[in-house]
């Protein structure tokens, strides 16, 4: 194929057409990186889901394969679909799927049945149920035969979750030496709970043990992998690590689905988190800020300057609970809950008194019940929605700060809106801050900051040292809407995870693995500057699919105002488009800014900056590894122990790249820039 469309990935896997989302069986076998995937064979948005195929021997380079597992009964009448899932080389032959002396590859994921039905093994499901199956292959990986005879093998989940069979998904296989088990490790989605199963031959298991909730909760929990590295290199010291989606509740200030990973030990049974890998509660707002509406329960909507209209001027605040709603505590630690909007079909308004923006940030966090999509936070300025977000259909948390320095001194009002389109729920506001550095909900370790990075799996059959890993490029807030055609979505560029001590903690670090040399084109350009004065600094065009090595010393910020270094890739020679990829000295955080990034109006929570935390290395030195393609922006700082994964969709002329100074000027900057060539011909 060509794969020339606008916004076609050059070397990030994309399937020719259709929708793509999980990575699925991602397994190293006989020197091939299998990659299959959650597809619809059928169009370019979610369904008839069906595991797709595609095989690397460089991970750079693939060749799409015919579909693994086709949704049964497509396309008219289909009865199950192949949800996501795992998969091994069952190289001793313990499930006895192997014959002539031929290694079965063996899969496991979660059957998804559209209808009650009686299965051909003789067990019965109910509609829309997910239960766990599994499929071998003869053929190293070609062609998949169900096991109808006793499909699902766990059929549902333990008699204490029996409430739960609409929700059980997932599993992630492996081998386990010391106990010469096969483990499979699952997610009871909506409780945050995984569910560690035992096995000798794949077929039978047994449930070992059950992990969670812990650290982030927010939406549900799903596509779980556990595995085991080593700690600085060391193989006599190994810790195991759960990754963990969450959708929605991704990393503070994205919306929609994220990445969270807990770093413990597993003893073929138990996976125990270590201690200074959990947290408790939230972060509460730096000291500096200016607490706007921070609701303990008592005050009246007059006591808060807010002007409610519609509905609402029947509504009081109440303290933490509903009659007959479930009150959405516990998450927040001691910060109590208020009902702000409440009931049945509400509409309305509430407006706080006009205010002059001061500081760099806007922090809010939300919470609530069932429809919050017709539940928004505006920010307005003469009448104008400047920033917004809305909620979600789940309960969940919202918790998000917005960079408000370029509209310093405006003035301005916040509203909130529940437009009612949905049908019973709530909405509690628990907090408005002003702040200088942005409130980071310290809830858990997040894979990727960004978002776009989710239903990430590592390859299975590799060793121990070598541990790698996909994710699902796209996020399921706007997954189904991104402009592209005629496929949706891509993966990440697989990574290579460690982990590293930093400060004292045992940390993921990432790098991005691709067969580089084989991509790069000619000679790029690298250049040194012992200054880059205050302003901008154009490098001209450059190019749509680019390797960016960026680095520059930290800077003393003592004084006010934004101080920033960065570089602007995918512009348009008058940058009305352009992604801005930088660093905050002050609040010492890396961000992407894609607000204008090119077409960002098919979800109104896609124009967004997203921060993450990193420190200088130990020479006052900073470091950003930047991968450019068509339509994605992915951001390594430093050794990689902080990555920022983004899609964006400028137009084809959008090539130019220009460096930015903001607050000073920056010392010792490195600028390295390499094409990168289509790994499709
Ligand atoms: C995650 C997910 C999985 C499920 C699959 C269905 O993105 O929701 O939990 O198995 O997608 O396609």
């Amino acid at each position: 194929s060509t794969y020339t469309e606008l916004y076609r990935p050059q070397y990030h896997f994309t399937p020719p057409k259709n929708w793509m989302n999980d990575p699925n069986g991602l397994l190293y076998h006989k020197g091939i990186y299998h990659l299959f995937y959650q597809y619809n064979p059928g169009g370019t948005t979610w369904g008839a889901i069906s595991w797709g195929h595609a095989t690397s021997r460089d991970l750079t380079h693939w060749e799409q394969q015919p579909i693994a597992l086709l949704a049964r009964g497509y396309p008219n009448n289909i009865t199950e679909m192949f949800f996501s899932g795992s998969a091994v080389a069952d190289v001793d032959n313990t499930s006895g799927f192997g014959h002539s002396g031929k290694t079965p590859l063996v899969a496991m994921y979660t059957s998804y049945y559209p209808y009650a039905q009686t299965l051909p093994s003789g067990k019965k499901v109910q509609a829309n149920q997910q239960a766990q199956s599994i499929a071998y292959s003869l053929d190293d990986g070609t062609t998949w035969t169900t096991y109808d005879k006793a499909n699902p093998v766990i059929l549902d989940p333990p008699a204490q979750y029996s409430d739960q069979i609409l929700n059980f998904r997932d599993p992630n296989i492996f081998w386990y030496k010391p106990t010469k088990k096969w483990i499979a490790v699952l997610s009871l989605a909506e409780l945050h709970k995984l569910l560690i199963y035992t096995s000798k031959d794949l077929k039978n298991w047994t449930l070992a043990s059950e992990f969670g909730p812990v650290n982030a909760v927010g939406g549900v929990w799903e596509c779980p992998n556990l595995f085991p590295m080593s700690v600085d290199g060391d193989d006599n010291n190994v810790k195991w690590f759960a990754m963990i989606g969450l959708n929605p509740g991704g990393p503070p200030g994205t919306i929609g689905s994220g990445t969270q990973y807990v770093v413990g030990n597993f003893d073929g049974a138990t996976f125990t988190a270590d201690a200074d890998s959990l947290f408790s509660g939230t972060t509460l707002p730096p000291s500096d800020s200016i607490i706007f509406a921070d609701f303990e329960g008592t005050e009246t909507f007059a006591d808060l300057d807010w002007t409610p209209t519609g509905d609402l001027i029947n509504q009081s605040p109440t303290n933490g609970t509903v009659p007959g709603q479930n009150p959405v505590t516990g998450y927040l630690g001691k910060r109590l809950v208020n009902t702000f909007l409440n009931g049945d079909a509400t509409t309305g308004t509430l407006t706080s008194k006009p205010f002059t923006i001061a500081k760099r940030y806007i922090n809010f966090l939300i919470s609530g019940g069932y429809n919050l999509n017709d539940t928004a936070i505006h920010l307005k300025i003469d009448g104008q929605i400047i920033r917004s977000a809305t909620g979600t259909n789940s309960e969940n948390l919202v918790w998000q700060s917005w960079d408000v320095s370029s509209l310093q001194n405006h003035t301005a009002v916040i509203q909130i809106v529940d437009s009612a389109t949905g049908g019973w729920g709530h909405i509690n506001v628990d907090e408005i801050s002003f702040s200088d550095s942005a409130v980071r909900s310290q809830v858990a370790n997040w894979v990727d900051w960004g978002p776009d990075f989710y239903a990430a799996q590592a390859y299975n059959g590799l060793a121990l040292e070598k541990r790698l890993a996909i994710g699902w490029m796209n996020n399921w807030q706007y997954g189904g809407l991104i402009p592209t055609t005629p496929w949706r979505s891509a993966m990440s560029i697989p990574r290579e995870f460690s982990l590293t001590t930093i400060n004292g903690k045992a940390t993921l670090v990432q790098a991005p693995t691709e067969s580089w040399g084989s991509i790069m084109s000619g000679k790029g350009l690298d250049r040194s500057f012992l200054s880059v004065d205050e302003g901008t600094k154009s490098i001209g065009s450059v190019g749509k699919a680019l390797k960016i090595k960026l680095s520059f010393s930290d800077r003393d910020t003592a004084a006010a105002g934004l101080s920033q270094f960065g570089i602007i890739v995918r512009a348009t020679p008058d940058l009305k488009q352009q992604t801005r990829v930088g660093y905050d000295f002050a609040t010492k955080e890396v961000f992407i800014d894609r607000s204008r990034s090119g077409n960002v109006s098919f979800d109104s929570t896609f124009p967004d900056t997203y921060h993450a935390p990193l420190a200088s290395n130990a020479r006052g030195q900073i470091t950003l590894q930047i991968y450019v393609d068509w339509s994605s922006v992915e951001v390594f700082g430093g050794q990689g122990e902080t990555t920022i994964s983004t899609q964006i969709f400028p137009s084809n002329g959008a090539t130019n790249a220009e460096i930015f100074s903001i607050g000073g000027n920056t010392k010792n900057v490195h600028v390295e820039i390499n094409k990168i060539i289509s790994t499709w011909d």
